[in-house]
């Protein structure tokens, strides 16, 4: 199994780059995360956003799992479904998308209360993209939530009207304006029909069946490393298990089946909600990166804070999942910029010096090295010889600083514009 993870704080370019290399896969899995995922994707100049759909969808020939350690919202899915539909008349999701059994049940009342969370200051505000996740996982931790697999059982609609009953009284008490709890109750258990028409099966056995069938799998990571429950800047973090470790339990593989551990990250960071970004600009820079890289979340179309490349967390990330090439994104938006800074340590307040950084300290300061820009039209690019030679430097400066070669260099949304370098 190889997998791919983001190393900074999400939307990397992960969609982009599994929708690329699924092909040469038997199988794609999401292994953690629900709806807050936007993974774009470019196909013959159109574009659409997967959410809880793997990446691997748009290749009729891969089977696409959805496992266990995801939440799944039926309401946001069933959309989805028929977004990607209308995207592509030919897809036939039906066929090549299994959906874990195990998975976790995201329910209405859930996504309400991510809000009421959200807009309540008795609460500390995370920015989350309120589609009721850390709800859906605090419930699976407290074993009071339902599974997939439960929707099969005839006191389904009994136990999940109980949980939707209960959290509307409190949610009701707490002064919220709600739908009636009839209209959510009868929008979700539409879409559990809707549902009802995919492959849900213990997908743990499928998994481990194909790989000792000599079948190949790859793993597709939502959110992204300083974005994960234990490693992340908590509590501005995702609820989920989003490192290469999350890849094994959310799937149920073994670690000994790991290959490749594909780490995407852009060649300077972005951040959407809140929380710790201590290379964030503030100044006319950070606002021509947000408008010439678009962004703007796949998910919720909040801007993008945005900021330098940060080393000592990039290194951080590199550690915890053990990443065996980079995969860098985004160097085309750079293009054009004289000079370009990357964060190649923090000073604390004692003067001591952070390399390595998962909990990025609040009051360190980072010390930058400045690099010379590039320049080119990357929209043509098709051989890594007529890369700038600012960026080939670029490119060697990250590979001595991290340790891990740069495996691809993407240059531009579409599909087609990525460079294989080693
Ligand atoms: P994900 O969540 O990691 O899949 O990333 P998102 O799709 O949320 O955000 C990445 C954005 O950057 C999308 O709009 C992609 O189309 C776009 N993108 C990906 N790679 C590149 C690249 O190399 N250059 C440019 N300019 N855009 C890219
Ligand atoms: P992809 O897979 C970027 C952020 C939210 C918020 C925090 C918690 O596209 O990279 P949540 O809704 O998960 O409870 O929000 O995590 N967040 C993401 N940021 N990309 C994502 O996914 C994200 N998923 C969650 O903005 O700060
Ligand atoms: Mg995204």
């Amino acid at each position: 199994m190889d997998i791919v993870l983001g190393l900074q704080w999400g939307d990397e370019g992960k969609g982009k780059f599994i929708d690329l290399i699924s092909e040469n896969y038997d199988i794609a899995a999401r292994f953690n995360g629900g709806s807050n995922a936007g993974h774009s994707i470019e196909r013959n100049g159109k574009r659409i956003t997967l959410k809880m759909i793997p990446s691997g969808i748009f290749m009729q020939d891969v089977q696409n799992v959805i496992g266990t350690g995801t939440v799944l919202d039926p309401v946001s899915f069933k959309n989805e479904i028929l977004n990607l539909k209308k995207f592509d008349e030919t897809l036939k999701p039906e066929k090549n998308l299994t959906i874990s059994k195990k998975a976790h049940f995201v329910l209405p009342t859930y996504k309400l209360m991510d809000v009421f969370m959200e807009e309540n200051p008795a609460y500390t505000t995370i920015g989350t993209t309120k589609n009721g996740i850390a709800q859906a996982y605090s419930n699976k931790i407290l074993r009071q939530n339902v599974r997939i697999g439960d929707m099969y059982s005839p006191d389904f609609q009994e136990r999940v009207a109980h949980i939707l009953g209960r959290d509307y009284q409190v949610l009701s008490e707490g002064g919220m304006e709600l739908p009636s709890l009839e209209s959510i109750r009868e929008e979700f258990f539409d879409a559990v029909e809707f549902l009802k028409q995919f492959n849900c099966t213990e997908t743990e056995l499928f998994l481990n069946k194909a790989l000792s069938e000599g079948k190949t799998i790859l793993a597709e990571g939502s959110q992204a490393a300083l974005l994960d429950i234990d490693h992340g800047t908590y509590p501005y973090v995702t609820s989920s298990s989003t490192t290469a470790s999350g890849a094994c339990s959310g799937l149920g593989i073994s670690p000994k089946k790991i290959g490749e551990i594909y780490g995407i990250a852009k060649a300077y960071c972005t951040r959407v909600g809140n929380g710790i970004f201590p290379t964030e600009l503030f100044d006319e820079l950070g606002e021509e990166i947000r408008t010439k890289g678009n962004e703007f979340g796949s998910n919720t179309g909040r801007p993008r804070r945005t900021g330098w490349l940060d080393l000592p967390a990039l290194r951080y990330a590199v550690m915890i999942n053990g990443v065996t090439q980079l995969v860098l994104t985004k160097a085309d938006v750079l293009s054009g910029l004289k000079s370009v800074a990357v964060c190649t340590h923090y000073e604390l307040e004692d003067g001591a010096i952070e390399t390595n950084a998962g909990t990025l300290p609040e009051n360190a300061k980072p010390v930058f090295k400045w690099l010379d820009g590039w320049e080119a039209d990357f929209s043509v690019m098709k051989d890594s010889s007529a890369l700038p030679k600012e960026l080939k430097e670029f490119l060697v400066f990250l590979e001595e600083e991290l340790g891990i070669p740069v495996g691809y260099l993407s240059t531009g949304p579409g599909r087609e514009q990525i460079l294989k370098m080693k």
